[in-house]
């Protein structure tokens, strides 16, 4: 007689993911390669049903890899960890619970009340912003960094579909027609895959960043550097600072008098916790021909890099340029974008617990970074700022 395998241990650990409820947000934190993933490693799986429609994952799909597809009580009540992509809505944000943890883009240095809220109710709120992204083991778990990628990706396709011409030169019998002239302002992780997509669509294009350390980056992806006179790439780990006022206005119309050039503008400058400096003016607007197109990454619900550029809308000015404002390309990209982010989230939830326990270690130096709120307090000043590859 044979004898029977002993079944496998009971999942200690619930992993949830629900839809996301943030205004056109079509992502969702994970998708059912993580989920199966998730299950693998010994953790059970619940996702809201129809939390991966948005972003083409059918509930069957997670169903086929053994994931419990619920309702979202029930999900958020049986979950020890939820992931989600945006910041919990108030709704969410009430129903979590003590000893729950929540891992996600929870933009820890916007959302000050919030995260001082979950900790005093005992939730542990895991933020992706915070990583250090200058070691490498973290590098998997660098949600930051992947959906800026896709969204860089996604506004040189964006770009060439709201242009009115050809992004490359054509040589045809009906005639010649002149590549376009692009220009990428902030060529970090977002500007330099617009910067890569555009040249690949065959435009003519140009990069700019105050980071002197991009020059190379811009260079090597065989676009020309645009250099600027005002260098802010030294604090806080490579990420640039904010400009002061004086500088603000130098760097305007310094930039003024070379975007009239250009047919299309790319703007992707943000300065983490700050709101976006503004560097494509109105005046630069009217300077620009009709159908020129501002592309704007950095675009919130209240401003951009773009004068009038306002997320999620797409503006024609009077002289007939296109500014669009497009602060979560990502989600236009709603299934690679779904795809990475749940790695992401499979690397970091991996690294937080140990034997179907969360385990958080202070002297962890991920840990002690992205854990903003545990066992009843607040662990990471609110204002800490990730760190970043060193800028050289
Ligand atoms: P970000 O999203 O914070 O900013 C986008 C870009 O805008 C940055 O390059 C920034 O320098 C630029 N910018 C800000 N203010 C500006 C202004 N007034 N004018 C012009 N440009 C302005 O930055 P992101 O994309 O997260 O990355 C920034 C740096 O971190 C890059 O050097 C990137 O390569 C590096 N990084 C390193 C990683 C690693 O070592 N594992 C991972 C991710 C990023």
């Amino acid at each position: 007689m044979t004898s029977t395998t002993p079944s496998a241990k009971p999942p200690t650990l619930t992993v949830g993911a629900l839809r996301e409820t943030a205004d056109r947000e079509r992502r969702v934190a994970l998708d059912p390669e993580a989920a199966a993933a998730f299950i693998a490693k010994g953790f059970a799986v619940s996702v809201e049903k129809g939390a991966g429609s948005e972003a083409r994952f059918p509930d069957a799909a997670y169903l086929k890899v053994g994931v419990t597809m619920s309702t979202r009580e029930d999900v958020i009540a049986k979950s020890d960890i939820l992931a989600v992509v945006r910041p919990p809505d108030a709704a969410l944000a009430a129903a979590l619970r003590s000893g729950q943890m929540l891992v996600g883009l929870v933009e820890p240095l916007a959302n000050t009340d919030l995260t001082a809220d979950l900790a005093t109710r005992g939730v542990t709120v895991v933020a992706f912003e915070l990583l250090p992204r200058t070691i490498s083991r973290a590098q998997a778990m660098d949600a930051v960094s992947s959906q800026a990628s896709t969204a860089g990706y996604r506004a040189g396709i964006l770009a060439a579909a709201s242009f009115d011409r050809y992004f490359p030169m054509m040589i045809t019998a009906s005639g010649t027609a002149r590549p376009a002239k692009l220009i990428v302002i902030g060529a970090g992780v977002a500007g330099l895959q617009a910067i890569g997509t555009a040249k690949r669509l065959g435009a003519v294009v140009t990069g700019y960043d105050v980071r002197a350390a991009s020059q190379g980056e811009v260079e090597s992806l065989g676009a020309e550097f645009l250099t600027s006179s005002i260098a802010a790439g030294a604090a806080a780990g490579g990420y640039a600072r904010a400009m002061t006022a004086d500088e603000a206005v130098q760097q305007q119309d310094e930039l003024s008098t070379h975007l009239e050039s250009f047919d299309v503008i790319i703007t992707t400058a943000k300065v983490p916790g700050r709101t976006p400096p503004l560097l494509v003016t109105a005046a630069t607007l009217t300077a620009l021909a009709p159908g020129s197109v501002c592309i704007d990454l950095a675009a919130t619900d209240q401003r951009g890099n773009v004068a009038g550029s306002i997320d999620g809308k797409r503006l024609v000015t009077d002289g007939g340029v296109i500014v669009v404002g497009a602060g979560n390309l990502a989600s236009d990209l709603a299934t690679s974008s779904s795809h990475m982010y749940a790695r992401n989230v499979l690397a970091m939830v991996t690294s937080l617990t140990k034997d179907g326990v969360v385990t958080i270690d202070p002297t962890d130096e991920v840990h002690a970074a992205v854990v903003v709120s545990h066992d009843g307090h607040l662990t990471t000043a609110p204002s800490a700022a990730p760190t970043k590859a060193p800028v050289s």
